[in-house]
Protein backbone atom coordinates (compact mmCIF):
# COMPACT_ATOMS: atom_id res chain seq x y z
CA UNK A 1 0.00 0.00 0.00
CA UNK A 2 1.15 3.34 -0.94
CA UNK A 3 0.06 5.18 2.06
CA UNK A 4 2.15 5.17 5.51
CA UNK A 5 0.65 7.63 8.62
CA UNK A 6 2.30 8.39 11.34
CA UNK A 7 0.44 9.37 14.41
CA UNK A 8 3.09 9.86 17.57
CA UNK A 9 3.35 13.71 17.00
CA UNK A 10 -0.79 13.26 17.91
CA UNK A 11 -0.55 10.72 20.25
CA UNK A 12 1.32 12.38 22.59
CA UNK A 13 -1.78 14.61 23.36
CA UNK A 14 -3.57 11.51 24.37
CA UNK A 15 -3.61 8.32 26.35
CA UNK A 16 -2.92 5.30 24.68
CA UNK A 17 -5.77 3.44 26.30
CA UNK A 18 -8.40 6.28 24.75
CA UNK A 19 -6.67 5.19 21.19
CA UNK A 20 -6.43 1.53 21.65
CA UNK A 21 -10.74 1.63 22.29
CA UNK A 22 -11.23 3.69 19.78
CA UNK A 23 -9.36 2.14 17.32
CA UNK A 24 -11.62 -1.50 18.56
CA UNK A 25 -14.41 0.83 17.59
CA UNK A 26 -13.57 1.72 14.09
CA UNK A 27 -12.72 -1.43 13.34
CA UNK A 28 -15.86 -2.77 14.28
CA UNK A 29 -18.22 -0.09 12.43
CA UNK A 30 -15.37 -0.70 9.56
CA UNK A 31 -16.36 -4.38 9.32
CA UNK A 32 -20.15 -3.39 9.45
CA UNK A 33 -19.28 -0.91 6.50
CA UNK A 34 -18.10 -4.33 4.40
CA UNK A 35 -20.53 -6.86 5.45
CA UNK A 36 -24.01 -4.99 5.77
CA UNK A 37 -26.31 -5.49 3.31
CA UNK A 38 -26.12 -1.29 2.58
CA UNK A 39 -30.12 -1.04 3.19
CA UNK A 40 -29.90 2.75 3.12
CA UNK A 41 -27.67 2.39 -0.33
CA UNK A 42 -24.86 4.36 0.77
CA UNK A 43 -22.06 2.19 1.44
CA UNK A 44 -21.37 1.84 -2.69
CA UNK A 45 -18.22 3.06 -2.49
CA UNK A 46 -16.79 0.84 -0.13
CA UNK A 47 -16.36 -2.16 -2.77
CA UNK A 48 -14.53 -0.76 -5.86
CA UNK A 49 -15.62 -3.22 -7.97
CA UNK A 50 -19.38 -1.66 -7.37
CA UNK A 51 -18.50 1.77 -7.96
CA UNK A 52 -15.76 1.65 -11.20
CA UNK A 53 -18.60 0.44 -13.51
CA UNK A 54 -17.99 1.12 -17.85
CA UNK A 55 -14.73 1.46 -17.80
CA UNK A 56 -14.53 0.31 -21.49
CA UNK A 57 -16.81 2.94 -22.32
CA UNK A 58 -15.35 5.68 -20.74
CA UNK A 59 -12.03 4.85 -22.04
CA UNK A 60 -13.47 4.72 -25.62
CA UNK A 61 -15.24 8.02 -24.88
CA UNK A 62 -12.16 9.52 -23.38
CA UNK A 63 -10.18 8.72 -26.23
CA UNK A 64 -12.34 10.52 -28.68
CA UNK A 65 -12.57 13.50 -26.64
CA UNK A 66 -9.44 13.89 -25.85
CA UNK A 67 -8.54 13.37 -29.96
CA UNK A 68 -11.39 15.69 -31.13
CA UNK A 69 -11.76 18.60 -28.13
CA UNK A 70 -9.70 21.14 -27.65
CA UNK A 71 -11.78 22.66 -24.37
CA UNK A 72 -13.57 19.95 -22.46
CA UNK A 73 -15.92 21.50 -19.63
CA UNK A 74 -17.00 19.86 -16.34
CA UNK A 75 -20.09 21.29 -15.28
CA UNK A 76 -21.16 19.52 -12.01
CA UNK A 77 -20.38 20.82 -7.76
CA UNK A 78 -19.44 19.42 -4.78
CA UNK A 79 -18.92 15.72 -4.50
CA UNK A 80 -19.35 15.75 -8.69
CA UNK A 81 -16.35 17.71 -9.42
CA UNK A 82 -13.95 18.07 -6.70
CA UNK A 83 -12.49 14.35 -7.00
CA UNK A 84 -11.93 14.99 -10.77
CA UNK A 85 -10.51 18.39 -10.44
CA UNK A 86 -8.12 17.77 -7.79
CA UNK A 87 -6.65 14.68 -9.60
CA UNK A 88 -6.37 17.09 -13.22
CA UNK A 89 -5.01 20.21 -11.36
CA UNK A 90 -2.59 17.86 -9.92
CA UNK A 91 -1.20 15.84 -12.61
CA UNK A 92 -2.59 16.90 -16.17
CA UNK A 93 0.40 17.29 -18.67
CA UNK A 94 0.37 19.60 -21.77
CA UNK A 95 -1.35 17.65 -24.16
CA UNK A 96 -5.02 17.73 -24.57
CA UNK A 97 -7.95 19.34 -24.51
CA UNK A 98 -7.87 22.03 -21.98
CA UNK A 99 -10.30 21.36 -19.08
CA UNK A 100 -12.57 24.46 -17.65
CA UNK A 101 -15.42 24.06 -14.49
CA UNK A 102 -18.40 25.02 -15.15
CA UNK A 103 -21.85 24.53 -12.79
CA UNK A 104 -19.85 25.28 -10.22
CA UNK A 105 -20.74 28.89 -9.06
CA UNK A 106 -23.82 31.33 -9.58
CA UNK A 107 -21.34 33.96 -10.61
CA UNK A 108 -22.53 35.93 -13.86
CA UNK A 109 -18.68 36.96 -14.36
CA UNK A 110 -17.12 33.44 -14.08
CA UNK A 111 -19.69 32.46 -15.97
CA UNK A 112 -18.65 34.59 -18.60
CA UNK A 113 -15.33 33.99 -18.47
CA UNK A 114 -15.36 30.74 -19.08
CA UNK A 115 -17.79 30.92 -21.71
CA UNK A 116 -15.34 33.14 -23.48
CA UNK A 117 -12.84 30.07 -23.42
CA UNK A 118 -14.99 28.02 -25.66
CA UNK A 119 -15.22 30.70 -28.65
CA UNK A 120 -13.67 28.84 -31.94
CA UNK A 121 -12.88 26.09 -30.20
CA UNK A 122 -13.82 22.59 -30.40
CA UNK A 123 -16.21 22.17 -27.25
CA UNK A 124 -16.97 18.79 -25.54
CA UNK A 125 -19.11 18.99 -22.03
CA UNK A 126 -19.34 16.37 -19.64
CA UNK A 127 -22.40 17.52 -17.18
CA UNK A 128 -22.79 15.68 -13.67
CA UNK A 129 -25.15 15.96 -11.43
CA UNK A 130 -26.74 13.07 -9.02
CA UNK A 131 -29.63 14.82 -8.14
CA UNK A 132 -30.61 16.85 -11.81
CA UNK A 133 -31.92 19.56 -9.37
CA UNK A 134 -28.88 20.96 -8.17
CA UNK A 135 -28.88 24.54 -9.54
CA UNK A 136 -25.44 25.39 -10.69
CA UNK A 137 -24.90 22.24 -13.12
CA UNK A 138 -28.28 22.28 -14.41
CA UNK A 139 -28.65 25.53 -15.33
CA UNK A 140 -24.91 26.04 -16.70
CA UNK A 141 -25.74 23.12 -18.80
CA UNK A 142 -28.44 25.28 -20.27
CA UNK A 143 -26.04 28.26 -21.19
CA UNK A 144 -23.95 25.77 -22.99
CA UNK A 145 -26.31 23.73 -24.70
CA UNK A 146 -27.94 27.36 -26.15
CA UNK A 147 -24.07 28.20 -26.98
CA UNK A 148 -23.36 24.69 -28.78
CA UNK A 149 -26.86 24.35 -30.19
CA UNK A 150 -25.78 27.33 -32.05
CA UNK A 151 -22.76 25.57 -33.57
CA UNK A 152 -23.18 22.36 -34.08
CA UNK A 153 -25.75 20.06 -35.35
CA UNK A 154 -27.71 17.52 -33.92
CA UNK A 155 -25.11 14.90 -34.67
CA UNK A 156 -22.38 17.09 -33.34
CA UNK A 157 -24.03 17.44 -30.27
CA UNK A 158 -25.13 14.10 -29.32
CA UNK A 159 -20.84 13.26 -29.66
CA UNK A 160 -20.47 16.63 -27.74
CA UNK A 161 -22.48 16.04 -24.87
CA UNK A 162 -21.76 13.40 -21.85
CA UNK A 163 -24.07 13.08 -19.45
CA UNK A 164 -23.47 11.50 -15.48
CA UNK A 165 -26.29 10.48 -13.79
CA UNK A 166 -28.68 8.13 -12.10
CA UNK A 167 -30.70 5.76 -14.06
CA UNK A 168 -33.99 6.26 -14.19
CA UNK A 169 -33.54 9.89 -13.72
CA UNK A 170 -34.19 12.89 -15.62
CA UNK A 171 -30.94 12.85 -16.83
CA UNK A 172 -30.92 9.71 -18.60
CA UNK A 173 -34.42 10.30 -20.44
CA UNK A 174 -32.67 13.39 -22.01
CA UNK A 175 -29.40 11.31 -23.01
CA UNK A 176 -31.54 8.74 -24.38
CA UNK A 177 -34.23 12.05 -26.10
CA UNK A 178 -30.86 13.56 -27.96
CA UNK A 179 -28.70 10.67 -28.30
CA UNK A 180 -25.73 11.92 -25.59
CA UNK A 181 -23.58 9.43 -23.86
CA UNK A 182 -24.42 8.41 -20.49
CA UNK A 183 -22.29 7.29 -17.60
CA UNK A 184 -23.55 6.35 -14.48
CA UNK A 185 -23.82 7.73 -11.22
CA UNK A 186 -24.03 4.64 -9.15
CA UNK A 187 -27.26 5.19 -7.20
CA UNK A 188 -25.47 3.74 -4.15
CA UNK A 189 -22.80 6.37 -3.46
CA UNK A 190 -23.14 9.69 -2.39
CA UNK A 191 -21.47 12.67 -4.21
CA UNK A 192 -18.51 12.87 -2.11
CA UNK A 193 -17.51 9.40 -2.34
CA UNK A 194 -18.03 8.69 -5.88
CA UNK A 195 -14.31 9.77 -7.04
CA UNK A 196 -14.10 6.10 -8.33
CA UNK A 197 -16.87 6.01 -10.35
CA UNK A 198 -17.43 7.01 -13.47
CA UNK A 199 -18.06 10.67 -11.76
CA UNK A 200 -14.44 10.87 -11.22
CA UNK A 201 -13.09 8.19 -13.95
CA UNK A 202 -14.22 9.64 -17.20
CA UNK A 203 -12.98 13.37 -16.90
CA UNK A 204 -9.68 12.10 -15.00
CA UNK A 205 -9.38 9.92 -18.37
CA UNK A 206 -10.46 12.88 -20.56
CA UNK A 207 -7.58 14.87 -19.28
CA UNK A 208 -5.00 11.96 -19.91
CA UNK A 209 -4.00 10.58 -16.42
CA UNK A 210 -3.84 6.90 -16.52
CA UNK A 211 -7.38 5.45 -14.99
CA UNK A 212 -5.50 1.88 -14.41
CA UNK A 213 -3.00 3.01 -12.32
CA UNK A 214 -5.43 5.14 -10.31
CA UNK A 215 -7.77 2.08 -9.81
CA UNK A 216 -4.93 0.27 -8.92
CA UNK A 217 -3.99 2.65 -5.78
CA UNK A 218 -7.70 2.40 -5.12
CA UNK A 219 -7.98 -1.22 -4.74
CA UNK A 220 -4.59 -1.53 -3.22
CA UNK A 221 -6.33 0.72 -0.10
CA UNK A 222 -9.08 -1.21 -0.42
CA UNK A 223 -7.78 -4.48 0.17
CA UNK A 224 -4.91 -3.40 2.97
CA UNK A 225 -8.23 -1.35 5.07
CA UNK A 226 -10.28 -4.57 4.55
CA UNK A 227 -7.52 -7.41 5.89
CA UNK A 228 -5.72 -4.97 8.09
CA UNK A 229 -6.92 -3.60 11.65
CA UNK A 230 -2.88 -3.14 13.10
CA UNK A 231 -1.37 -0.03 10.94
CA UNK A 232 -4.72 0.60 9.00
CA UNK A 233 -4.40 4.19 8.00
CA UNK A 234 -7.84 4.86 7.80
CA UNK A 235 -8.76 3.50 11.24
CA UNK A 236 -5.64 4.47 12.72
CA UNK A 237 -6.72 8.66 11.45
CA UNK A 238 -10.48 7.78 12.21
CA UNK A 239 -9.71 7.01 15.85
CA UNK A 240 -7.19 9.81 16.31
CA UNK A 241 -9.37 12.25 15.02
CA UNK A 242 -12.15 11.48 17.11
CA UNK A 243 -10.05 10.68 20.56
CA UNK A 244 -8.71 14.14 19.93
CA UNK A 245 -12.55 15.84 19.23
CA UNK A 246 -13.52 14.40 22.28
CA UNK A 247 -10.60 16.59 24.23
CA UNK A 248 -12.15 19.62 22.48
CA UNK A 249 -9.85 19.90 19.45
CA UNK A 250 -12.49 21.12 17.18
CA UNK A 251 -10.80 22.00 14.18
CA UNK A 252 -8.34 20.05 11.77
CA UNK A 253 -5.98 21.79 9.17
CA UNK A 254 -5.28 19.93 6.31
CA UNK A 255 -1.64 21.15 5.07
CA UNK A 256 1.19 20.16 2.41
CA UNK A 257 3.80 21.82 1.52
CA UNK A 258 3.49 20.59 -2.37
CA UNK A 259 0.80 23.46 -4.24
CA UNK A 260 0.09 20.33 -6.52
CA UNK A 261 -2.04 19.41 -3.62
CA UNK A 262 -4.58 22.38 -3.61
CA UNK A 263 -7.36 20.73 -5.31
CA UNK A 264 -7.29 17.92 -2.95
CA UNK A 265 -7.37 19.70 0.13
CA UNK A 266 -10.99 21.24 -1.03
CA UNK A 267 -12.36 17.64 -1.95
CA UNK A 268 -10.92 16.94 1.76
CA UNK A 269 -12.73 19.59 3.04
CA UNK A 270 -16.07 18.98 1.64
CA UNK A 271 -15.80 15.48 1.99
CA UNK A 272 -15.31 15.98 6.17
CA UNK A 273 -17.15 19.13 6.35
CA UNK A 274 -20.45 17.74 4.40
CA UNK A 275 -19.82 13.94 6.32
CA UNK A 276 -19.41 15.15 10.05
CA UNK A 277 -20.63 18.40 10.57
CA UNK A 278 -24.09 18.10 11.80
CA UNK A 279 -26.39 18.21 14.94
CA UNK A 280 -24.01 20.59 16.67
CA UNK A 281 -21.32 18.51 16.24
CA UNK A 282 -18.52 17.88 14.24
CA UNK A 283 -14.61 18.93 13.54
CA UNK A 284 -14.62 21.79 11.36
CA UNK A 285 -11.82 20.90 8.55
CA UNK A 286 -10.00 23.64 6.40
CA UNK A 287 -6.93 23.81 4.81
CA UNK A 288 -3.67 25.41 3.97
CA UNK A 289 -1.10 25.00 1.65
CA UNK A 290 2.75 25.66 2.76
CA UNK A 291 5.14 27.35 2.88
CA UNK A 292 2.91 30.17 1.26
CA UNK A 293 0.31 29.82 4.12
CA UNK A 294 2.84 29.69 6.84
CA UNK A 295 2.65 33.70 5.98
CA UNK A 296 -0.51 33.66 6.94
CA UNK A 297 -1.65 30.84 9.26
CA UNK A 298 1.85 30.25 10.32
CA UNK A 299 1.62 32.49 13.42
CA UNK A 300 -1.96 30.89 14.44
CA UNK A 301 -1.26 27.77 14.50
CA UNK A 302 1.99 28.47 16.89
CA UNK A 303 0.39 30.22 18.91
CA UNK A 304 -3.73 30.89 18.77
CA UNK A 305 -5.93 28.79 20.47
CA UNK A 306 -5.18 25.41 21.19
CA UNK A 307 -8.19 23.43 19.86
CA UNK A 308 -6.37 23.00 16.50
CA UNK A 309 -5.35 19.52 15.03
CA UNK A 310 -2.75 19.59 12.00
CA UNK A 311 -2.60 16.73 9.20
CA UNK A 312 0.03 16.62 7.03
CA UNK A 313 0.27 15.43 3.28
CA UNK A 314 4.12 14.79 2.99
CA UNK A 315 5.64 13.12 -0.52
CA UNK A 316 9.14 11.62 -0.23
CA UNK A 317 9.84 11.93 -4.01
CA UNK A 318 8.53 15.26 -5.88
CA UNK A 319 10.41 14.13 -9.67
CA UNK A 320 11.02 17.38 -9.60
CA UNK A 321 15.01 19.87 -9.05
CA UNK A 322 15.72 23.07 -8.49
CA UNK A 323 19.07 24.19 -7.50
CA UNK A 324 19.82 27.60 -6.00
CA UNK A 325 22.80 28.58 -8.30
CA UNK A 326 25.75 30.78 -6.52
CA UNK A 327 26.21 34.41 -6.63
CA UNK A 328 29.18 35.95 -5.21
CA UNK A 329 28.49 39.29 -6.98
CA UNK A 330 25.62 40.17 -5.55
CA UNK A 331 25.42 39.97 -1.49
CA UNK A 332 22.11 39.19 -1.30
CA UNK A 333 22.25 37.25 2.23
CA UNK A 334 21.83 33.67 0.66
CA UNK A 335 25.03 32.38 0.07
CA UNK A 336 23.93 29.83 3.04
CA UNK A 337 21.31 27.89 0.11
CA UNK A 338 23.90 27.86 -2.76
CA UNK A 339 24.04 24.23 -4.40
CA UNK A 340 21.34 23.31 -2.18
CA UNK A 341 18.26 21.69 -3.92
CA UNK A 342 14.72 23.06 -3.20
CA UNK A 343 13.76 19.32 -2.58
CA UNK A 344 15.92 19.48 0.49
CA UNK A 345 14.67 23.10 1.54
CA UNK A 346 11.49 22.10 1.04
CA UNK A 347 11.89 19.07 3.64
CA UNK A 348 13.51 21.22 6.35
CA UNK A 349 11.24 23.67 6.68
CA UNK A 350 7.94 20.76 6.75
CA UNK A 351 10.19 19.05 9.17
CA UNK A 352 10.93 22.56 11.68
CA UNK A 353 6.93 23.34 10.85
CA UNK A 354 5.91 19.95 12.15
CA UNK A 355 8.27 19.96 15.28
CA UNK A 356 7.54 23.83 15.95
CA UNK A 357 3.71 23.12 15.95
CA UNK A 358 4.23 20.22 17.81
CA UNK A 359 6.13 21.73 20.66
CA UNK A 360 3.56 24.43 20.37
CA UNK A 361 1.03 22.08 21.41
CA UNK A 362 -0.28 21.11 17.89
CA UNK A 363 -0.96 17.20 17.61
CA UNK A 364 -0.05 16.67 14.00
CA UNK A 365 -0.50 13.46 11.86
CA UNK A 366 1.56 12.88 8.82
CA UNK A 367 0.24 10.89 5.83
CA UNK A 368 3.42 10.44 3.71
CA UNK A 369 3.43 8.72 0.44
CA UNK A 370 6.64 7.85 -2.42
CA UNK A 371 5.17 10.09 -4.95
CA UNK A 372 2.21 12.17 -6.61
CA UNK A 373 0.96 10.01 -8.85
CA UNK A 374 -2.72 8.59 -10.16
CA UNK A 375 -1.98 5.80 -7.77
CA UNK A 376 -1.05 7.88 -4.37
CA UNK A 377 -4.19 9.68 -5.12
CA UNK A 378 -6.45 6.71 -5.76
CA UNK A 379 -5.04 5.30 -2.61
CA UNK A 380 -5.58 8.41 -0.39
CA UNK A 381 -8.93 8.82 -1.26
CA UNK A 382 -10.24 5.37 -0.60
CA UNK A 383 -8.32 5.67 2.59
CA UNK A 384 -10.27 9.46 3.07
CA UNK A 385 -13.59 8.38 2.55
CA UNK A 386 -13.54 5.32 4.98
CA UNK A 387 -11.64 7.24 7.59
CA UNK A 388 -14.49 9.55 7.12
CA UNK A 389 -17.24 7.35 7.29
CA UNK A 390 -15.75 5.78 10.30
CA UNK A 391 -14.91 8.99 12.03
CA UNK A 392 -18.24 10.17 11.43
CA UNK A 393 -20.18 7.19 13.18
CA UNK A 394 -17.80 7.30 16.30
CA UNK A 395 -18.90 10.76 16.88
CA UNK A 396 -22.45 9.30 16.30
CA UNK A 397 -24.01 11.18 12.87
CA UNK A 398 -24.98 10.45 9.29
CA UNK A 399 -21.64 10.48 7.51
CA UNK A 400 -23.70 10.08 4.57
CA UNK A 401 -26.63 12.42 4.45
CA UNK A 402 -26.22 16.42 3.92
CA UNK A 403 -29.43 17.68 5.31
CA UNK A 404 -28.37 21.03 6.40
CA UNK A 405 -27.75 22.09 3.07
CA UNK A 406 -31.40 21.91 2.09
CA UNK A 407 -31.77 24.69 4.49
CA UNK A 408 -30.37 27.71 2.22
CA UNK A 409 -31.75 26.01 -0.74
CA UNK A 410 -35.21 26.42 0.76
CA UNK A 411 -35.04 30.03 0.92
CA UNK A 412 -33.13 30.62 -1.99
CA UNK A 413 -35.85 28.60 -4.17
CA UNK A 414 -38.40 31.00 -2.48
CA UNK A 415 -36.67 34.00 -3.58
CA UNK A 416 -36.37 32.30 -7.40
CA UNK A 417 -40.13 31.47 -7.51
CA UNK A 418 -39.05 27.87 -7.59
CA UNK A 419 -42.57 25.86 -7.48
O1 LIG B 1 -21.58 15.10 -1.48
C1 LIG B 1 -22.68 15.44 -1.90
O2 LIG B 1 -23.66 14.68 -1.93
C2 LIG B 1 -22.88 16.82 -2.46
O3 LIG B 1 -21.77 17.62 -2.27
C3 LIG B 1 -23.21 16.75 -3.94
O4 LIG B 1 -22.17 16.12 -4.61
C4 LIG B 1 -23.44 18.15 -4.55
O5 LIG B 1 -24.43 18.82 -3.84
C5 LIG B 1 -23.87 18.02 -6.01
O6 LIG B 1 -25.01 17.22 -6.12
P1 LIG B 1 -25.55 16.70 -7.50
O7 LIG B 1 -24.56 15.74 -8.07
O8 LIG B 1 -26.82 16.00 -7.16
O9 LIG B 1 -25.74 17.89 -8.39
Amino acid sequence: MKVDVSTNKAEMFLSSDIVDEKIRKAAILQKKLYQDKDSNRVFGWTHVKSAAVQLDEIKVKAAEVRRKAEVFVIAGVGGSNQAARAMIEALQGEDGPRVIYLGNTLSPHYINKMMEQLKGKSVYINVIAKNFETLEPGSHFRILRNYMEKIYTKDDMSERVILTGTYGSRMEEIAKENGYTFFSFPEAIGGRYSAFSPVGLFPIAVAGLDIDKYLKGVVSAEDYCMKHTDNNPALKYAAIRNSLYEKNYNIELLTAFEPQFTYFTKWWVQLFGESEGKNLMGIFPTAAIYSEDLHSMGQYMQDGRRNLIETFIKVKNTNSSVIVNEDKKFRDGFDYLENMDFNTINKVAERATIEAHTKGGVPCIEFEVEEISEETFGAFYYIFMLACALSGLLMGVNPFDQEGVEEYKRSMFIGLGKN
